[in-house]
């Protein structure tokens, strides 16, 4: 039957995936899979901070490049990830003064964006990574230590400025059902666009537990931003399960990616769904949250999970 990117283009979404340089690079499985089932891609790791500007002014794009050439070579789109975050970003800019953080992040922005600006498969950007903290605060990081908020509307205005076609989204993690998280989201939207900062996207990471519950109101929740005027995105979805899996954890896990690719089918603003790897040989899950796992479409030898079933049946 036809591949998940057919599906979805044919609703008018994309369906992506986020990819991992050494296996992009080294594995021809990896590659076919990557290819023929998704129409947007996102570097796992090669765009973020510490792999384009390990040293300052050194700027190094072959894991990025690599990544936006398979891309292109795929009739893919390729969503930046990401910008400005307190993770993944070298010790040089943690201990920056204010006024040389504030232009090492405009730099930094204008020379990562810039570089692809005048590429066509590069149509957007997450600018802002996980700013709020589990409370819905904004997270005292180094960036909102050293600057203040004001670090946030500067981002996207140096990405604007860097690329104006490109599409800036702010991202992060447990905002995908109505709380008190993504109502902090909601509002700092809304007052951003107000004061005529260009946010024109929000990410709902979408790293989900089948232990934790489905959250509460997702469709609504993405509808609410839309109202807002920003197009909205499920960027790095996965549904982790306590090892060992089974078929009943299997069953779950399959509802849950339904119930996250019907949402964003029931909402005009939201462009599509992108899951965070593809196949459970190549996952954050378990180095990350341990004894835990099995979270993607596809088991470590390949083979087609009920979630791929159940993606693949919803779009
Ligand atoms: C993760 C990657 O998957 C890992 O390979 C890396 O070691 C750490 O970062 N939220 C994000 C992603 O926005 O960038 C994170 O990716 C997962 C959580």
């Amino acid at each position: 039957s036809a591949p998940l990117r057919q599906h979805a283009a044919s609703r008018g979404k994309f369906v992506g995936a986020a990819l991992a340089a050494s296996p992009l690079a080294n594995e021809a499985a990896y590659r076919t899979i990557a290819a023929t089932e998704f129409n947007q891609v996102t570097a796992e790791n090669a765009m973020k901070w510490e792999a384009t500007e390990p040293s300052q002014g050194q700027f190094t794009f072959g894991g990025a490049d690599a990544l936006v050439n398979f891309a292109t070579q795929n009739d893919q789109q390729v969503h930046g990830h990401t910008l400005v975050w307190h993770s993944q970003t070298p010790g040089w800019v943690q201990s920056l003064g204010a006024t040389a953080m504030r232009s090492a992040m405009q730099n930094h922005i204008s020379q990562v964006v810039g570089r692809y600006a005048n590429n066509p498969a590069v149509v957007s950007w997450d600018v802002v990574n996980e700013v709020f903290d589990d409370n819905g605060n904004l997270r005292t990081s180094f960036w909102y230590n050293t600057l203040g908020q004001s670090y946030i509307a500067d981002a996207f205005r140096a990405a604007r400025a860097a690329d104006p076609d490109a599409r800036l989204c702010i991202n992060d993690y447990n905002v995908e059902g109505v709380n008190a998280k993504s109502t902090a989201m909601y509002d700092l939207v809304r007052s951003l666009r107000q004061q005529g900062v260009p946010v024109d996207c929000v990410g709902f990471q979408g790293h989900l537990a089948i232990q934790y519950g489905f959250p509460a109101q997702v469709r609504q929740n993405m509808q609410r931003f839309a109202d807002l005027g920003v197009q909205v995105r499920v960027t790095e979805l996965d549904v982790r399960m306590t090892l060992p899996r089974d078929t009943a954890k299997d069953a779950t896990q399959a509802t849950y990616y339904r119930d996250v690719v019907d949402a964003c089918l029931a909402v005009n603003a939201c462009a599509g769904v992108t899951v965070w790897g593809f196949t459970d040989k190549y996952s954050w899950v378990p180095e990350t949250f341990p004894g835990q796992g099995a979270a993607l479409l596809y088991d470590e030898s390949y083979q087609r999970k009920p979630a791929y079933t159940a993606v693949h049946d919803a779009l």
